[in-house]
């Protein structure tokens, strides 16, 4: 029997299971992403773009597909597309994971002020001008238009159109993973002061954390969103190993 997953996801670690389950002779799992991003890295399977129309939406989508699983692996700030996939399977009865990568602690010698919304990281930065890294989404940066008096460095996959709206920023087209000598590199080169940066999480955007405490630069840490509580891993190898305790009926594992 082939086992049909719709995989959400945006993420790094989505298109890595993605990878893995194309193998997969008993799945047929299929790549949703939300289509912000121009030009998203090949993905192994089918991929679908764009929203669903809500919980009720992604919940028609998952009866009218015949979905058996729905894997939650967006980016832990998604938190909108979270609570939708959490009701969505509640509603239309599909067993649900989700992939939880855990956020970074903070350690000796780091300098982080935490905050609970990039609005509020606008407001950390304080009156006086300063030289700030902006690593976020280009949704996101646009708050920083409220505080025109720093300079900003904005560092993001697709380029941030219109520009934004304040007398001296730079742009930085790049996709990671970023190394930390890179990272050291690119702080020192551009003089920068304070880096905004979400608890993302994992290796791959960890290096501007670690450069910012071997530089001893501040960091405005903006605090994770709360998620719905559903099963969950926190690797893409323990999410892979749920799925096959899902996909493969106990007698065929021999256990
Ligand atoms: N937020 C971040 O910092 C961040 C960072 C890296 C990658 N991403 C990825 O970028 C995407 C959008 O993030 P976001 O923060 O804008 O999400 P969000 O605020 O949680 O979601 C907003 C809406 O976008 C649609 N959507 C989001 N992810 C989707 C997906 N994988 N497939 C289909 N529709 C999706 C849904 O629309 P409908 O309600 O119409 O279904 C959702 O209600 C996600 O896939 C996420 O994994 C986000």
């Amino acid at each position: 029997m082939t086992h049909r997953i719709l995989i959400l996801g945006g993420t790094t670690e989505a298109r890595q299971l993605a990878g893995k389950l194309a193998g997969r002779a008993d799945c047929s799992a299929t790549l949703s992403l939300a289509g912000r991003t121009e030009s998203p890295v090949a993905q192994g399977v089918p991929v679908r773009s764009g929203g669903f129309g809500g919980a009720d939406g992604l919940a028609a989508y998952l009866r009218e597909t015949g979905t058996d699983l729905l894997i939650d692996a967006t980016h832990p700030y998604a938190a909108q597309i979270s609570a939708n996939a959490a009701q969505a399977a509640r509603v239309a009865r599909v067993p649900i994971l989700a992939l939880r990568r855990p956020g970074w602690e903070p350690v000796e010698g780091d300098r982080w002020t935490l905050v609970d919304k990039v609005g509020d990281a606008v407001q950390a930065l304080g009156p006086t001008p300063r030289r700030v890294f902006l690593a976020l989404g280009r949704q996101e940066v646009a708050a920083f238009e409220a505080a025109p008096r720093h300079h900003y460095l904005v560092r993001s996959v697709d380029p941030v159109e219109p520009a934004l709206a304040v007398p001296d920023a730079s742009y930085l087209l790049a996709r990671g993973p970023f190394r930390e000598a890179e990272e050291r590199a690119l702080l020192q080169e551009h003089r920068i002061d304070v880096v905004v940066s979400k608890n993302s999480g994992g290796e791959a955007t960890y290096g501007k954390i670690a450069a910012a405490r071997a530089l001893g630069i501040d960091v405005v840490m903006v605090r994770r969103p709360a998620l719905p509580d559903v099963p969950s891993a926190e690797t893409v190898e323990a999410l892979a190993a749920m799925v096959d305790h899902f996909v493969r009926p106990v007698d065929e594992r021999g256990v």
